[in-house]
């Protein structure tokens, strides 16, 4: 018997004792405010709870060894305690997912017994064992600070500012609930009768299968069916683009990578169904793995795909004459860079729920766009879309690691043949196996300028490993293609990128969709011109800078609202006041354009209860959407947020695409003012009582892009951009010591927000630049395990000052632009300028080779 208490209850134990004290209070006691974000790694911190006063982590603590412990989560703490905290957290904006966030909470709490009154930098040491993939910690830390005044000074209230108003900003939405933990996320939600489902994955990432042997997984206790690829009712293949991705791979079929799917076990509980799982035997007859892009584009190489060259696309885009500005070139400078494959990181691993529904599914999913995972899986069942609901449940981090369907089609699948709500959740290394990564991409580049400085020619060959499926991989190769000439005007272009299939993990959308790379060849190049030719590398930057007129890599002119020059004048002073300096100006895109349609509806319903609900189809993964729907729709029709509710779900058909490449500001808060012009007109002359059942539609669609490479008389590539300019100053060590990011927003519409999206990019940009890394060798994952990734943890990182730029955008709300990946862009190119700055070593690989490198 292991007796301990529990917030302040006995619990007297007989069971397995080694189980891990989360699990036990997640799956026993229905504690969900501990988080499980890696499964027992000690990795992320988001199980934190307190024992006999100290922080632990629940997931590696075993029941055996807490007999005569105290045990506290957040449910245990006093209220005013739990309230100072939360409302610290909510007021400082340092809830984004909120997935990390009860994790910090309950480090604070023992924090503040620990040491009341603890610097910035006692603070960031104490928070090393918490991982936040969203913040950048600098919020985190405002909020600890914040929190531990007021505890010392014993008041239990913040002032609570909901007003909508430019200068002052909405709390995110929901973020109260998700800072203690009751926002549930897919796998919190409880349900009477639910199953549990666990994938087998391939043993090889090229292999033919053989022979798949169930019997031992289906004699297994508690194991209710197995499922093989022969169950799968209708097209067995899904995919964003092209429809290559299997859901499992048949008997005589190959593999393409360790993250394919051979079979799926669901059971009673998790833990049956996951050792069920591995009792399936898989007969192989082994092939050599395509793990090298380089060689998988030779005659003699295998094919990963039968019938399909490894050669998944090449894009090429040329303008002008760039063979004679090369000739005639005042300085030239050229390099090969190479950038890595990196983990997302998102804290929540993938889960997907679902559920028989009268003739069809219901499935509560935290993918980055229900629409298009509802296509997905009616295409799956063989059924009509009317026949698949999908709810979005609020996600815990994605950064383009959820665009494609992981579990979703898999559960979809189990529910539908058995007809009860089943739950499959990964764990963390199942997740790091499974889903698509940042692309690795190889870069030859050239850059030339005449005697003035003026830039006149570019040449770009890339190269990106895609691995086994498409996914958008060629969709982030012609961004590439896109923005090669990075914020400047370069009049002549020849560019080419190489989409390339492997055996490795798929290759796919992550935040900054291919731009960081090659903003990293291009802003070094940009350097070593300036060391050639003598110029200032500031006013090189300058006078090159893409203005109102100019024309980007792809040929498209742009009109007002270019901000590059702003973001440049707002770090101009510290950079030259900056001993070792390094500097980067970055452009993304916003929406997918390239002759596709971007576009977004709304609904917004007046309830007879007095809710407001605001549906559309964006996801909220911590990027604060509904914060911004909210936020326009307060500011269009003057009522006050309080009553406002957001929902997802594909119930309201208002198809929409994925949650990608910064539009969700732009498209929904058009389509919001769209719907408010009703609204208002329907205000002017009645209150908003009146108003009760009333239902208004919005809608905004973009159709006027132009697909790259066709040579048209005026491309219009992308319907907006967003520009920025970081500054990365070293000390005298040559170790970072601060970050000054500015950013052309267009708009500010909340400055949190902003600030947070900023400084958590920034973070992400550091470790991209810095420790990120995952290697793979012949097919196979180096390793899986999440502290291997090497994220930045709270006390490496240096200080980061977000500055603003409002430089309106003719097309975003109020003139607004997407900033949720261009936060990252220059990043990694700023660091590597410094550092040659510091030691005159030019470095032409990610993650840049030095020790000590960050304060
Ligand atoms: Fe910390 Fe998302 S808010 S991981």
């Amino acid at each position: 018997m292991i007796n301990f208490s529990l917030n302040g209850k006995k619990i007297s134990y007989n069971g397995d004792g080694s189980i891990s004290l989360l699990d036990f209070l997640r799956d026993q006691q229905g504690i969900v405010s501990v988080k499980d974000g890696c499964n027992g790694q000690a990795a992320c911190g988001a199980c934190m709870v307190e024992i006999d006063g100290k922080a632990r982590l629940s997931c590696v603590m075993k029941l055996e060894k807490l007999n005569g412990v105290h045990v506290t989560t957040l449910e245990g703490i006093p209220l005013p305690v739990l309230f100072v905290l939360s409302n610290a957290f909510v007021g400082k904006g340092a809830v984004q997912c909120g997935f990390c966030t009860p994790g910090f909470l309950m480090r604070a709490k023992v924090l503040f017994t620990e040491n009341p009154n603890p610097t910035r930098a006692e603070i960031a040491i104490a928070l090393r064992q918490n991982l936040c993939r969203c913040t950048g910690y600098v919020k985190i830390i405002d909020a600890i600070v914040e929190a531990l005044k007021n505890l010392r000074k014993g008041q239990d209230k913040i002032d609570e500012n909901r007003s909508i108003d430019k200068t002052e900003f909405l709390p995110k939405y929901q973020s109260k609930q998700l800072a203690t933990g009751h926002l549930p996320f897919v796998n919190d939600l409880r349900q009477d009768g639910l199953l549990h489902a666990a994938l087998r994955f391939s043993d090889h990432p090229r292999a033919k299968v053989l022979k798949i042997d169930t019997h031992q997984a289906r004699q297994f206790p508690g194991v209710i069916r197995v499922f093989t690829a022969g169950d799968i009712p209708g097209n067995p293949k899904t995919g964003l683009i092209q429809q290559d991705w299997p859901l499992m791979i048949h008997v005589n079929e190959t593999t393409s990578y360790i993250g394919d799917v051979l079979a799926g076990v669901v059971a009673s509980d998790r833990q049956t169904a996951r050792q069920a799982a591995q009792l399936i035997e898989i007969e192989y007859e082994v092939l050599e793995p395509v793990s090298d892009p380089f060689k998988a584009l030779r005659p003699e190489s295998p094919l990963v795909h039968e019938g399909q060259p490894n050669l998944l696309e090449k894009c090429i885009v040329r303008w002008g004459n760039p063979e004679r500005f090369f000739e005639n070139a005042a300085y030239i400078a050229e390099g090969e860079f190479s950038t890595q494959r990196i983990e997302h990181g998102f804290l929540e691993p993938e889960s997907a729920l679902a559920e028989p529904m009268a003739d069809g599914i219901k499935l509560c999913s935290q993918g980055q766009g229900v629409y298009v995972d509802r296509r997905q899986v009616a295409t799956l069942l063989g059924i009509s879309e009317e026949k698949v609901r999908i709810q979005q449940v609020h996600t815990g981090g994605a950064f383009g690691g959820k665009e494609d369907m992981t579990v979703q089609g898999h559960v979809s699948l189990f529910a539908w043949l058995l007809k009860q709500p089943v739950r499959l959740t990964l764990s963390r290394e199942e997740s790091i196996r499974m889903h698509p990564k940042r692309h690795p991409v190889w870069m030859k580049m050239k850059l030339a300028c005449d005697s003035a400085g003026n830039l006149t020619a570019i040449k770009l060959e890339a190269t990106g490993d895609t691995g086994a499926y498409a996914s958008v991989g060629i969709k982030v190769m012609e961004r590439i293609v896109g923005h090669a000439s990075g914020a400047y005007h370069i009049p002549n272009t020849d560019l080419e990128a190489k989409t390339v299939y492997t055996n490795n993990i798929p290759s796919g959308a992550m935040r900054g969709f291919g731009v960081n790379q090659v903003t990293f060849a291009i802003e070094s190049l940009l350097d070593e011109l300036c060391e050639k030719g003598g110029f200032d590398r500031w006013q090189f930057r300058y006078i090159n800078a893409l203005t109102e007129g100019s024309v980007t890599a792809t040929g498209q002119r742009l009109g007002k609202g270019v901000g590059v020059r702003k973001t440049l004048e707002a770090v101009k002073a510290d950079f030259y006041a900056g001993k070792y300096a390094g500097l980067a100006c970055g452009i993304k895109n916003t929406g997918v354009g390239n002759g596709m349609i971007d576009e977004s509806f709304v609904k917004i319903k007046f309830e007879y209860n007095g809710k407001i609900i605001i549906s559309h189809g964006w996801s909220e993964m911590g990027q604060g959407v509904h914060a911004m729907a909210i936020t326009i729709f307060c500011k269009e029709t003057g009522l006050p947020p309080e009553n406002i509710e957001v929902s997802v779900d594909t119930g309201d058909s208002l198809v929409t695409g994925m949650t990608t490449s910064s539009r969700a500001t732009a498209l929904l808060g058009n389509a919001i003012i769209d719907a408010c012009r009703l609204i208002k007109r329907d205000l002017e002359a009645q209150s908003a009582e009146t108003l009760k059942g009333n239902v208004y539609f919005g809608k905004f669609v973009c159709d006027w892009t132009t697909k790259p490479g066709t040579h048209a008389a005026n491309p219009v590539t992308h319907f907006a951009y967003g520009y920025a300019t970081q500054l990365v100053l070293l000390n005298d060590e040559g170790s970072i010591r601060k970050v000054i990011a500015a950013h052309d927003v267009g708009y500010l519409l909340n400055r949190q927000l902003f600030e947070g999206q900023i400084e958590g990019a920034v973070h992400m940009g550091l470790g991209y630049a810095l420790t990120e890394d995952l290697p793979m060798n012949d097919g196979h994952l180096v390793s899986d395990k999440l502290r291997h990734c090497k994220i930045l943890r709270s006390d490496e990182m240096p200080e980061v000052e977000v500055r603003v730029v409002e430089v309106p955008d003719p097309v975003g709300p109020y003139g607004a632009k997407g900033i949720g990946e261009i936060g990252l862009v220059p990043t990694a190119a700023a660091v590597a300028n410094a550092f040659y700055q510091f030691d005159k070593v030019r470095r032409y690989k990610l993650p840049l080779q030095r020790e000590e490198s960050v304060k």
